[in-house]
């Protein structure tokens, strides 16, 4: 803003002599090229501005192991507290996100975590399984995206879509025809958020929270 001030000032100041001095116009013209280019410049740090919004996505190790559980839980907590038991959930945290279990599900070579980094902050998370490690058999063709969260003051940012996406990059590289998940048919965010990018409903299977069983609803994306 004071930069704006600055060449406004400069304009006027500089019109102001070239009447007074009875310039020909040329001079003024000299003046205007030198705001259009100050203002460019402005432009283009405004731009410089955004390109800070920096979105990355990284493959987990075993090294993340710790990382990956404080998210998993804050995540699952986040999204579901609400809704479930406090005895569920803590059953289900427990059994899925226990150290000794995150340790095999990364080291399983079918299994593939990403974590979303907005601004160089932890926002999210994906998991995408092939062949075996897939909880359904959906046979060779298919990917399966059997986690996907991230965290709720990062939600509508769009990381979801890029996470989405990089499950949608892994499924072409390896010639997969298709993308599927399961979903609980009461999550109406995510259930929207999928539909958004393309999702159908194909079927459904059963998921344990605790001991309550649930319905999910299986939704599929079939790749071009
Ligand atoms: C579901 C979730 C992954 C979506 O991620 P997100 O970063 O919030 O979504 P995005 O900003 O990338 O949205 C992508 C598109 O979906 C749309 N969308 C997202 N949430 C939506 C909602 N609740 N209703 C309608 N549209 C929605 C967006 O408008 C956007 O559309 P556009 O491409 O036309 O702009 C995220 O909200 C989340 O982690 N939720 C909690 C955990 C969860 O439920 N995970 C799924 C378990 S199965």
């Amino acid at each position: 803003m004071l930069l704006l001030l600055h060449i406004f000032g400069f304009f006027i100041f500089n019109a102001g002599i070239g009447d007074r001095n009875h310039r020909d116009s040329k001079n003024i013209e000299k003046v205007y090229d030198y705001v259009k280019k100050e203002i460019r410049e402005i432009i283009d740090d405004s731009k410089e501005l955004h390109i800070y919004m920096t979105i990355q996505i990284n493959q987990c190790n075993l090294g993340d192991l710790r990382t990956l559980q404080e998210i998993s839980i804050e995540t699952f907590n986040e999204t579901f507290k609400d809704q479930n038991s406090p005895e569920n959930m803590d059953a289900y945290l427990e059994r899925a996100f226990n150290l000794n279990q995150l340790e095999k599900e990364l080291s399983n070579s079918s299994s593939r975590f990403f974590f979303v980094y907005f601004n160089n902050e932890l926002a999210g998370y994906i998991k995408v399984n092939i062949d075996d490690a897939q909880s359904e058999e959906m046979g060779n063709e298919s990917l399966e995206v059997e986690r996907i969260y991230i965290k709720s003051k990062f939600q509508k940012h769009g990381l979801g879509k890029v996470l989405l996406n990089k499950a949608i990059e892994i499924a072409t590289e390896r010639n997969k025809k298709k993308i599927w998940l399961g979903v609980w048919e009461k999550n109406e965010n995510a259930l929207a958020f999928y539909k958004r990018l393309g999702f159908v409903q194909t079927s459904a299977h059963s998921f344990y929270m605790g001991d309550e069983e649930q319905t999910d609803f299986i939704m599929t994306k079939i790749l071009n």
